[in-house]
């Protein structure tokens, strides 16, 4: 059996093959940051028209890698959301084409859950229950896994996302884009200690996540200091700036421990490259003897091969995809904490 994904909710579009045993035959990640990197920012309508150009090529690579014809494919699997809804569209239209046409299975899915998931590309066990700290450029959220497929959100950010925040900041001072790994490899030589920035706290003291307060505080030494690009302490900033971000999305998850009591650990979602995230979370698995499980790199960030996995999970796990070309996007995450339901049904 193979299964075929297709991925466009922000700006990478992405396809992948995988075959019934969950092994990545392939997956194809073309990124459009030179395209946005002018305006510091993913613009929506460049991104649609540039999955429109893309597809039908990375589609074709994806197959051609895996040395899959279209024909062999058993399923298809697309991201329905949320996302941004023109970049959504483009890829539920391709894919809801080759599944009428080859008269195959569409299965839909989450674009939050297959970023969780992809911790499974990986591996086929993981202890349950497992909670996971989903950090990407759009959310920051923690969910509890009871099982396979099950995913109930604990805490989300209330307005800014990690990721935002990290780019936002590497905007304003010219970095480029996407600001996230570029903080990573300046910070590397930097000074973690030399600027103190205060963590976030909710004022009603429930748990949380909240990083525009944590944005503005960095905003404002970068004006107090005057912080720029030819500034001898820049790395230092930054060093200080992304360990406070890690302390912020770190503080959360070890309560959260302590009140579900998971057997494992999940880190995914784009910022879950960064290298200082990356060590930091494995030391609090250890610390709290629980596995910790990271995706490698490439399935942290927007790719297919977590939504051919879910999808592939959810098809294997009796799911019914009858194929409907009602399908549609959906451009933001319906959902509330505490309120969703299993996945699939
Ligand atoms: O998951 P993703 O590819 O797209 C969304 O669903 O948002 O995440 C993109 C985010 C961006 O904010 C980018 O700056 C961040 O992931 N990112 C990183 C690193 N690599 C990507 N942030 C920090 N360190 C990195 N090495
Ligand atoms: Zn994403």
């Amino acid at each position: 059996m193979y299964i075929l994904g297709i991925e466009t909710s922000c700006d990478e579009t992405s396809a992948a093959v995988l075959n019934k045993n969950n092994l990545v035959l392939s997956n194809i990640v073309l990124s459009q940051d030179d395209i946005h990197a002018p305006f510091g920012g993913v613009v929506p309508e460049l991104a649609s028209r540039q999955h429109i150009t893309a597809i039908e090529y990375v589609v074709g690579e994806s197959l051609e890698k895996a040395g899959v014809k279209l024909p062999q494919i058993d399923a298809f699997a697309v991201t329905q959301g949320p996302g941004l809804i023109g970049s959504l569209l483009i890829g539920v239209s391709f894919a809801k084409g080759l599944a009428y046409y080859f008269q195959k299975p569409l299965i839909p899915v989450d674009h939050l859950e297959s970023h969780i998931h992809a911790a499974f590309l990986e591996n086929k066990v993981i202890p349950f229950p497992a909670v996971a700290l989903l950090v990407s450029g759009g959310h920051t959220a923690l969910y509890l896994l009871k099982e396979k497929l099950s995913f109930e959100l604990l805490v989300k950010t209330r307005d800014d996302a990690a990721g935002e925040a990290l780019d936002k900041i590497a905007k304003y001072l010219g970095l480029g884009y996407p600001g996230g790994p570029i903080i990573d490899r300046m910070a590397a030589n930097g000074n973690p200690q030399k600027f103190l920035f205060s963590l976030p706290r909710m004022t009603d003291k429930t748990l949380g996540y909240s990083f525009s307060g944590l944005k503005t505080a960095a905003l404002k030494t970068i004006k107090d200091k005057t912080i720029t690009i030819e500034h001898p302490h820049l790395d230092d900033f930054l060093a200080s700036f992304q360990k406070t971000v890690v302390k912020a999305l770190l503080a959360p998850l070890e309560k959260i421990i302590q009140i579900h009591a998971p057997k494992s650990l999940i880190l995914c979602g784009g910022v879950a490259r960064n290298s200082v995230l990356r060590q930091n979370f494995q030391r609090l698995a250890d610390k709290n003897n629980l596995k910790g499980f990271i995706p490698s790199p490439q399935f942290c960030t927007d790719n297919a091969a977590m939504v051919a996995g879910l999808a592939l999970e959810k098809y294997t796990n009796g799911g019914e995809y009858p194929l409907s070309l009602d399908l549609n996007a959906y451009p933001s995450n319906p959902r509330k904490a505490g309120k969703i339901k299993k996945s699939g049904s």
